[in-house]
């Protein structure tokens, strides 16, 4: 049998997040230029299936029944497993991937979804999108606890979506192009400790984030329009607003403000941390060009700076 691999994008959360975990409506976008990929091939002679992570030209290699019950690879495909009614064949595999670790991009979601769709392939099982992106977020739950849906939605379709718990989601049409910059502040922090933060922080003050929610779902809806209408000004202050939303609620840090007043100062129409913050990456919306010299500007403070299109 030859290699079958499957890939995924990392995401970016242009609004909302934090405030959609509590109902509230978020927008997402797939970021392409970053990848997750997964190849199975049969481990031939061998009882147990094995994982290699490829980090920087070096193997890393487990075995799959030594992981622990809440490691991403053993969640994932005892979740895949549990869809099936048959037992999966030993298999060995690579994982090749550009999306940061812990850093706001998805990544988790993203080697979920790249692990269902090889492994769907590899056992001869179809699966439509829907099916993948149910999976995918059985295995965010294992990950981070109480997860919105919104990572895995916008990986599995790799489309831009108006995320709602409990409401069907919709795909945004975008009126232009969207120029990101997106920079790390090579700071790193848990999603699910983050979530914890802001749950344990709400229930000290809930006036304060109930107050706070509710302006980051007035944003998203106004940026919503603005991204269909396409008009950047309005869609960059809307996230410099959401960006304060977020920073009043803790989980920015002092990197993260610096490099959204970088941005700006560069040219930006606006930015604001994304995903669960406290450290991971900002993302800012330029014009087309002003995109280099942003990125330019923002590669003084940061490792890591990826300029992206959609
Ligand atoms: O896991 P991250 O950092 O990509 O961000 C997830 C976004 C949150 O709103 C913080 C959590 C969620 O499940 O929506």
């Amino acid at each position: 049998m030859p290699a079958l691999s499957a890939s995924a994008p990392g995401k970016s959360i242009l609004f909302g997040e934090h405030a959609v975990v509590y109902g509230f409506p978020a927008i997402a976008v797939p970021v392409k230029a970053i990848q997750v990929k997964a190849t199975f091939q049969p481990n031939i002679g061998s009882q147990t299936s094995v994982i290699c992570l490829m980090e920087k030209g070096k193997k890393n290699e487990f075995t799959l029944t030594d992981l622990k019950q809440d490691n991403l690879f053993k969640s994932v495909i005892s979740q895949f497993q549990k869809g099936i009614q048959y037992p999966i064949p030993p298999f060995y595999l690579t994982i090749t991937s550009t999306i940061p670790i812990a850093a706001g991009l998805g990544s988790s979601a993203a080697v979920s979804v790249a692990v269902i769709r090889g492994l769907s392939q590899f056992v001869g099982k179809k699966m439509n999108s829907d099916q993948v992106n149910e999976i995918a977020f059985q295995s965010e739950i294992i990950q981070h606890g109480t997860p919105s849906g919104i990572d895995n939605s916008v990986i599995t379709y790799e489309k831009s979506v108006f995320f709602q718990k409990n409401k069907p989601m919709e795909f945004l049409d975008l009126h232009k192009e969207l120029f990101l910059v997106l920079a790390d502040s090579d700071e790193r922090s848990l999603t699910k400790d983050v979530l914890d933060f802001v749950r344990e922080a709400m229930k000290d003050n809930p006036k304060n984030y109930n107050r706070i929610f509710q302006e980051i779902g007035k944003i998203s809806l106004d940026a919503k329009d603005a991204l269909i209408t396409g008009n950047y000004y309005s869609i960059g202050n809307l996230m410099i607003e959401n960006h304060h939303c977020l920073k009043n609620m803790g989980v920015s840090s002092l990197k993260l403000d610096q490099l959204v007043q970088t941005a700006m100062d560069a040219g930006a129409f606006g930015a604001k941390l994304c995903g669960a913050g406290k450290g991971g990456f900002m993302v800012a919306l330029c014009e087309r060009s002003k995109q280099k010299y942003i990125a330019e500007q923002l590669r003084l403070f940061s490792s890591n700076v990826i300029e992206t299109r959609l």
